[in-house]
């Protein structure tokens, strides 16, 4: 898995990782004592409908850790060291809402009324096709964006515009990570390899369904439309199957929670 000196010649994505190290930021880059600002009638309601992007920078922790072993073993040393970056901004992003959830004096969603996420993550876990992660992760930065940019409209000059705008250049990067990667993966993978990602966009679609009706009133409450959140990030997700030639574009966005048991074994 380790080379005393691989060649690295993937120019674009070394240039990649040289711009996050770059880009790095701390916690203290923000102006906390904005959050007194934020007013305590919407308090609640954001913690419940940051659960699923808590637990989401958690699990692209998790989910870069257990991939970049994988890309090791391939000799795909660039790439490796773009998720070595990757890690760390996740670890921020994680690091960020714990200290949101301090400040809010409220708790996330019970992990229990999560079945579906659960069901997903265990899925995904059990792939060792790093196409998989890299599509899984680039479909929950893509979200990511979305979601942030609502949140980040709730309070565009306070403290969530300011951390939204930072976790989202973060974000921008990972996406240029995914593109960069798939772009050059996709061309040579086998037709059942390109349509297991498009089912495993399938179920993640699935499980956000779900998640965006049982959190619903808090998103209402907010004035975020979870629905036509959803919509457009499917047309995201459209509009990259289709740059990237997955093929099997058009289709309508699934609804439900029921997640597929799937290919990853
Ligand atoms: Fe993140
Ligand atoms: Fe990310």
């Amino acid at each position: 898995m380790i080379q005393v000196h691989p060649e690295m010649d993937d120019e674009r994505l070394v240039a990649l990782f040289d711009k996050s190290v770059h880009r790095q930021w701390a916690q203290d880059a923000v102006a906390w004592e904005d959050f007194d600002r934020v007013p305590a009638s919407v308090r609640k309601d954001l913690a419940m409908v940051l659960t699923p992007v808590y637990l989401g920078e958690q699990t692209a922790m998790v989910g870069v850790a257990t991939v970049i072993p994988m890309l090791l073993m391939r000799g795909e040393h660039e790439a490796s060291l773009c998720l070595a970056g990757m890690e760390l901004d996740e670890a921020r992003h994680f690091r960020i809402l714990n200290h949101l959830y301090r400040l809010f004096g409220h708790e996330p969603m019970p992990s229990r009324r999560l079945p579906e996420m659960w069901r997903y993550h265990a899925r995904l876990l059990k792939s060792r096709d790093p196409m998989e992660w890299v599509w899984g992760i680039l479909i929950s930065d893509l979200f990511a964006r979305r979601f942030y940019k609502a949140v980040g409209e709730l309070d565009p000059q306070g403290l969530l515009g300011a951390l939204t705008r930072r976790i989202l250049q973060d974000e921008a990067r990972h996406q240029a990570f995914s593109d960069l990667y798939l772009e050059r993966e996709l061309p040579t993978a086998a037709p059942e390899r390109r349509r297991a990602l498009l089912d495993e966009r399938d179920d993640l679609f699935r499980v956000m369904d779900a998640l965006a009706t049982r959190l619903s009133a808090n998103a209402n409450a907010l004035g975020i439309d979870h629905d036509a959140l959803l919509d457009g990030l499917w047309s995201d997700t459209e509009r990259w199957a289709d740059r990237l030639g997955l093929g099997a574009t058009g289709r309508p966005r699934p609804h439900g929670g029921a997640v597929s048991r799937g290919r990853a074994s």
